[in-house]
């Protein structure tokens, strides 16, 4: 099957599932025939706007990464395992991000692994624990198997702490910097 063609079935389905709300579904992008899948938590705001994965700050911080494995995003395919973006009202009466719920993750993962399945890039990375314990199982946490290529059902999977976690915790960042010389020995 053709990634347009799933990505067609997918609007579908989700316009059906949230019709009369106004949540846009950001979708993958990227070469059908990358060697790297990225995979990320959900959109932001940003990536709502704009209608692609990791456009706003989290992505500026991604990009930054790259550069240090010789990847930039034309050789990647980059998504996400929930494509709304989850939101919650602050108590500034503020629409803000929230970690996406066990259900959502639920709902959008097998579109996922068909989207994974038409895209076959032969490293998966995961970025940050909700990608990491959607593909590799939920016993799995990013603290203890950040930087090891893992072996899960056929599929190769580098765990990455997530871009954001690096902004909110400087500390991360030479560990995240060891990560990424250990990436790109598998790429
Ligand atoms: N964080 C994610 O996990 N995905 C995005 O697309 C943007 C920020």
């Amino acid at each position: 099957m053709k990634l347009s063609r799933l990505n067609q079935e997918m609007r579908a389905f989700f316009a059906d599932l949230y019709e009369g709300e106004s949540k846009p579904l950001v979708l993958g992008e990227g070469q059908e025939s990358a060697r790297v899948a990225l995979v990320g938590e959900a959109p932001g705001e940003q990536e709502a706007l704009k209608g692609k994965p990791f456009v706003g700050k989290a992505g500026r911080n991604l990009d930054e990464f790259l550069r240090a494995t010789g990847l930039d995003r034309a050789q990647l395919y980059i998504t996400n395992v929930v494509k709304i973006r989850p939101t919650r009202v602050s108590d500034a009466g503020r629409i803000v991000n929230r970690p996406p719920t066990r259900e959502e993750i639920e709902l959008f993962l097998p579109w996922l692994r068909r989207e994974l399945a038409v895209v076959k890039a032969p490293l998966v990375v995961t970025l940050g624990n909700v990608a990491l314990k959607a593909l590799a199982g939920r016993e799995r946490t990013i603290g203890v198997v950040h930087g090891q290529l893992l072996s899960v059902e056929g599929m190769r999977i580098f765990p990455l702490y997530h871009p954001a976690s690096v902004l909110y915790n400087p500390r991360l960042k030479e560990i995240y910097a060891r990560d990424l010389a250990a990436l790109s020995d598998f790429i």
